[in-house]
């Protein structure tokens, strides 16, 4: 069966705001809670310390609920013997328009990108959004019109305000819902007539795990209220998209690490079925608008007592339904019984082979997450992440010969034609996590690249910046310029 894809199929890559963007204290904008998050390795994770003006540190893995003594309004200080990447990241505040020149040499038709919160409201409290902030993404916008390159905009990648962080203990308050709805709305307002794809929410299953949002650590009580309310501003702000830009469609992005049962033992597919739900959880509320029946369960294995909840809510989960399912896919996972893949990670396959940071590469799982969730809720769906983080050596000119990269693509693109053309599993493209080197989310690295093009900047943040295209780079051309046919 040919590899060729649909007409009109998405072709692109997807990138975030603090992991790519810089210019942290450029142009008006606010300090995110992503910004205190500093650089780390593969052995020595990075982490959030947070140094308030008293003199109090915020531990690394505390919560922002433990921080009672802290005066919530004060902005924290950043540690001088500490790096933080997302300052500089690769500094795409000001290379955007070499950036974008160089994904429209290789075709892409989106770009997924995500927008700062505190470059558009740098507390999140402000009445009038930052014009500085609305103006750059206006010129990136406006610049990938140039190549016919249309944008799928993330409203919030894993990240707040930091204010909003503090003050509310993030998502845990339901004041963070009409904070992020006025954002949202001054999107709309000033995007909607060049954006028709929005995500309202990056990996929304596994965004609690990251102390930004305020619950790390947070018991289930927290943790599930912050993701209800996170469900609640979703729709609210579908709903009022649907109204504000005619033709839009929205998704959110989910973490679909395929997981797999270690055998089939009963007790252990019966652990998987319930594993699973721990994603299926998110899907189903947001992709069908309603809490499915094993959520009673599922919300008392956390120890959830009461998710508190408006009367209104059950109608606006309703309406504010998603048009799409999109989701990130880069590994899969096995569990059995007594494993507790939900907080603690998979464990590997014996049957697949591993990148350096030890994530099993599985092409076939993604054509079986697709078909599953296409299955279930019926409804298009994205994928709008997919890569491989690799070791690159670049020559002295900074060219890479990353054939490890060429065949995890090769791979993985052929499954997803797959799940297209044998399956007929609609899908509305695909954005490969990051078609630019970038700050890795996970450990805070340099070293860790994914892109097609090659970026001079260490883990220290030494480097000028310079873009090479890798060999990738190529061969993704060709890909696309023959929507696919090229992975036959
Ligand atoms: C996804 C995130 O989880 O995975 C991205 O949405 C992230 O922000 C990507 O960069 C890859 O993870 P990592 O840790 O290798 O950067």
């Amino acid at each position: 069966m040919s590899k060729e894809l649909p007409k009109g199929f998405l072709w692109g890559g997807a990138t975030s705001d603090f992991q790519y963007e810089g210019g942290f204290n450029e142009g008006g904008r606010g300090i995110s809670s992503h910004d205190y998050e500093t650089d780390g390795s593969k052995e020595h994770p990075r982490h959030h310390t947070m140094k308030m003006p008293d003199g109090t540190l915020i531990e690394p893995n505390s919560s922002f609920i433990l921080a009672d003594s802290v005066p919530k309004e004060a902005q924290p200080v950043f540690l001088d013997d500490q790096y933080y990447p997302s300052h500089k990241a690769v500094d795409f505040y000001h290379h955007y328009k070499e950036d974008i020149k160089l994904m429209a040499e290789m075709g892409f038709n989106v770009y997924r990108f995500s927008i700062s919160w505190s470059r558009i409201f740098p507390t999140g409290e402000e009445e009038k959004p930052n014009e500085a902030g609305l103006k750059f993404y206006d010129n990136v916008i406006n610049e990938m019109a140039k190549y016919n390159m249309q944008p799928l905009i993330t409203i919030s990648h894993d990240e707040m305000p930091v204010h909003l962080a503090l003050k509310y203990n993030g998502w845990t308050s339901r004041k963070v819902i009409d904070a992020y709805v006025k954002y949202a709305k001054t999107l709309f307002e000033r995007f909607g007539n060049r954006c028709k794809y929005w995500l309202t929410f990056n990996e929304i299953n596994a965004v609690r795990g990251f102390g930004p949002t305020g619950v790390r650590n947070a018991n289930g009580q927290d943790r599930y209220q912050a993701d209800h309310n996170m469900f609640v501003a979703s729709a609210k702000a579908v709903k009022l998209g649907h109204k504000l830009v005619p033709g839009s469609q929205f998704g959110t992005m989910y973490a679909m690490s395929e997981i797999y049962p270690a055998t089939c033992k009963p007790e252990d597919m019966f652990h998987h079925l319930q594993e699973h739900r721990e994603n299926w959880y998110f899907i189903d509320i947001m992709g069908r608008g309603y809490y499915p029946s094993y959520a009673d369960e599922l919300l008392k294995r956390h120890g959830v007592k009461d998710l508190h909840m408006e009367p209104e809510d059950k109608q606006t989960l309703k309406e504010g339904q998603l048009d799409f399912i999109a989701f990130s896919y880069y590994r899969s996972n096995t569990t059995k019984k007594g494993d507790d893949w939900f907080n603690v990670g998979g464990n590997p396959n014996p049957y697949l082979k591993e990148t350096p940071w030890g994530w099993p590469v599985d092409p076939l799982g993604l054509r079986y997450c697709m078909n599953e969730i296409y299955d279930r809720i019926q409804k298009p769906i994205f994928i709008v992440e997919n890569g491989m983080g690799a070791i690159d050596k670049a020559d002295e000119n900074g060219y890479v010969e990353d054939d490890y990269r060429i065949e995890y693509l090769q791979e993985h693109l052929s499954a997803m034609a797959d799940a297209i053309n044998i399956d007929h599993i609609p899908c509305l493209g695909y954005t490969m996590w990051a078609p630019i080197d970038l700050v890795s989310l996970s450990t805070g690295e340099m070293k860790k690249r994914y892109g097609f093009v090659y970026v001079d900047m260490d883990d220290k943040v030494n480097g000028s910046l310079k873009r090479t295209p890798k060999k990738s780079f190529n061969w993704m051309k060709h890909i696309i310029e023959t929507n696919g046919a090229a992975l036959d």
